[in-house]
């Protein structure tokens, strides 16, 4: 089917990124004459034909900026058949011939359902938790990084003058990937992530080997997926602050890690996901997400992306252990979370 006019929304969480996106859609449209329509809110917009042309001068100047030009919305409407019905009719009577969805896990389930009802479908994976398969990058990613680590280096200065034990917890839903990539960025003492959960007793006994090696703060990083979550473990190092040798504090830093200028690299990766989906409507292949797979973009069926969920990489979390206990204490196992020992045969040996 040819493509005359084309839409595109952002739905879910933003995401640093998503701009950029929209403007390689609209520049890539353009330059094949095909019209852009943009639809508001999402899902949301979707159901209630909140439609509007989206030409090259209305995306001027959103390259650098945060969030989404388009709004976002979570819609529970769009999760009934009705709701989606009414979508593919609205779709059809702005005859629009194919859609670009741009979001993270939930938005690809509702995606999916809507390509399964036969509409020209290309997503564009975008969530600050990286928690898509099919993807080693989703938007939003590098940027949120970036902000939390700044975060860590801004803690760390103060936890260093007072001695303190300080717990971050960043966002993530059920995936540990940015509290461990930030942790290992940020050079974090304790990573908590729900894909290899440490109990507090476990933490504990880590911040006083750390204590005991001299450190002069802790710096824990958590995953607001880790259970038994950030408050358990804060109360549970607040009573025991003596023991410990540090007082403890914590930083739950929340929306702020959805904000903020897209970084370089989020552009480029933004700019060639948009390009790529365009791409991918004209020449048929629809019902797919694009993403980025050793640096090269590729596409995979929304039945496949939908199926599947992308934790953290327990090979980095292995990584981090060893760097954090590769002295002291731990040295000769590894952290009980992980047995290194089995993992990393050098910490058997002592190497
Ligand atoms: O999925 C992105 C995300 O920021 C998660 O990390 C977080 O759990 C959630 O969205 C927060 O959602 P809301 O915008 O509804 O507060």
């Amino acid at each position: 089917m040819s493509m005359k006019r084309i839409a595109v929304l952002t739905s879910g969480g933003d995401a640093p990124g998503m701009n950029p996106a929209i403007r390689a859609v609209v520049r890539m449209a353009a330059a094949n004459n095909i019209e852009v329509v943009g639809i508001e809110r999402g899902y949301q917009g979707l159901i209630e034909a909140d439609f509007h042309p989206l030409r090259i001068r209305d995306i001027g100047g959103i390259l650098g900026r945060g969030g989404t030009m388009l709004q976002s919305a979570r819609t529970e409407e769009f999760k009934t058949d009705a709701g989606r019905r009414r979508a593919i009719h609205n779709l059809n009577k702005a005859a629009i011939d194919g859609l670009i969805i741009i979001g993270g896990n939930g938005t690809h389930q509702g995606a999916h359902l809507l390509s399964q009802m036969g509409f020209p479908i290309v997503t564009i994976p975008s969530t600050i938790d990286n928690d898509l398969c099919y993807t080693d990058f989703t938007l939003g990613v590098y940027t949120t990084l970036n902000t939390v680590l700044d975060a860590i280096d801004k803690i760390r200065d103060t936890a260093s003058s007072h001695q303190r034990a300080f717990l971050i917890e960043t966002m993530g839903r059920n995936s540990g990937y940015l509290a461990l990539m930030a942790g290992i960025a940020g050079g974090a003492e304790v990573i908590l992530i729900p894909e290899a959960p440490m109990t507090p007793e476990e933490v504990l006994e880590a911040i006083q080997t750390q204590y005991a090696l001299g450190k002069p703060h802790s710096i824990i990083l958590v995953a607001e997926g880790y259970k038994p979550g950030t408050m358990a473990v804060y109360n549970y190092l607040h009573e025991r602050e003596k023991e410990i040798g540090f007082t403890v504090r914590m930083t739950i830093l929340g929306h702020i890690q959805r904000g903020g200028r897209p970084t370089a690299h989020e552009r480029i990766l933004a700019t060639r996901f948009g390009v790529a989906a365009v791409e991918h409507l004209i020449a048929g292949n629809c019902g797919v997400m694009v993403g980025i797979m050793e640096n090269k973009i590729q596409t995979t069926e929304l039945s496949k992306v939908v199926s599947c969920h992308k934790g953290a990489d327990l090979e980095m979390y292995k990584l981090a252990q060893m760097l954090e206990f590769g002295h002291g204490k731990f040295a000769a196992n590894g952290h009980p979370a992980l047995n290194l020992k089995t993992h990393w045969p050098r910490f058997a040996t002592g190497d």
